[in-house]
């Protein structure tokens, strides 16, 4: 399967991911997680993208279109994927589309979160992630059993530098460069809003049952 996921920033779409991944065995491309993994390396790609994340701007599509390409040639995507954060923009669809057509690899699914902006302030500043394994946590809503330790692996927990209420600001006006693309896909027939206010637990069973006449 080639699924991507679609939504405002705190949608739910990383702590969805998580779960796909793991129950269906597609890794898991978030653009997003590529970016701040290379910011906390030091790379050059970091240097080049850490002031747009620290300010909530995106990253430019050359740059961000050249990353993704890369990553789709690793071997473990030749047998599906979960696009997550990307693509973003219509070029960056039409140039995922290019590079999708040329490996015979369709999207399957976009499955599209939705949710009022009104909650997403609440889940952005009180999100929590793993530094060791990534995993997403939130001090209400999904909260560690020990305070700022991670579950799976016992590694510390932190709070991204875009969840700010400044940077989500931004990063909500600049959301106005996604959102065309749910005509671009439902116009495909391939887009399913699955309702994002609800439980974890809920918005997973949903994306389940979209998923399920697609499993091979
Ligand atoms: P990115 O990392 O993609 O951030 P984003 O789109 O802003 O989305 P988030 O990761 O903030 O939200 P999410 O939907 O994953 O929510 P989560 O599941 O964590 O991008 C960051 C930056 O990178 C961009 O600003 C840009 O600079 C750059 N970038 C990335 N891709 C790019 C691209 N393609 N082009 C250009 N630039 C790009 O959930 C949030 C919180 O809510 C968590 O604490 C979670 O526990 C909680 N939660 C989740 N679901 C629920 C629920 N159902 N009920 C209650 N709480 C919930
Ligand atoms: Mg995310
Ligand atoms: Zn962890």
């Amino acid at each position: 399967m080639q699924l991507m996921l679609l939504g405002l920033p705190g949608a739910g779409k990383g702590t969805q991911a998580e779960r796909i991944t793991a129950d269906y065995g597609v890794p898991h491309i978030s653009t997003g997680d590529m970016f701040r993994k290379a910011i906390a390396a030091g790379t050059e790609l970091g240097n080049e993208v850490k002031a747009y994340l620290d300010s909530g701007r995106l990253v430019p599509d050359e740059l961000t279109i050249r990353v993704v390409r890369d990553r789709l040639e690793q071997s473990d995507a030749k047998d599906g994927f979960l696009l997550d954060g990307f693509p973003r923009t219509l070029p960056q669809a039409e140039a995922l589309d290019a590079t999708l057509g040329s490996m015979e690899r369709p999207l399957s699914a976009v499955l599209y979160i939705h949710v009022p902006q009104d909650v997403l302030l609440a889940r952005l500043t009180g999100r929590r992630i793993c530094k060791s394994c990534g995993s997403t946590y939130h001090v209400v809503f999904q909260p560690p059993a020990a305070e700022g330790v991670c579950d799976k692996c016992g590694g510390e927990l932190y709070q991204r530098s875009d969840d700010t209420e400044e940077a989500v600001a931004t990063r909500l006006e600049q959301y106005a460069h996604t959102a065309p693309l749910v005509g671009y896909y439902q116009q495909r027939g391939i887009l399913h809003q699955v309702d994002g206010t609800r439980s974890i637990d809920d918005v997973y069973a949903e994306i389940r049952q979209i998923l399920s006449p697609l499993r091979r």
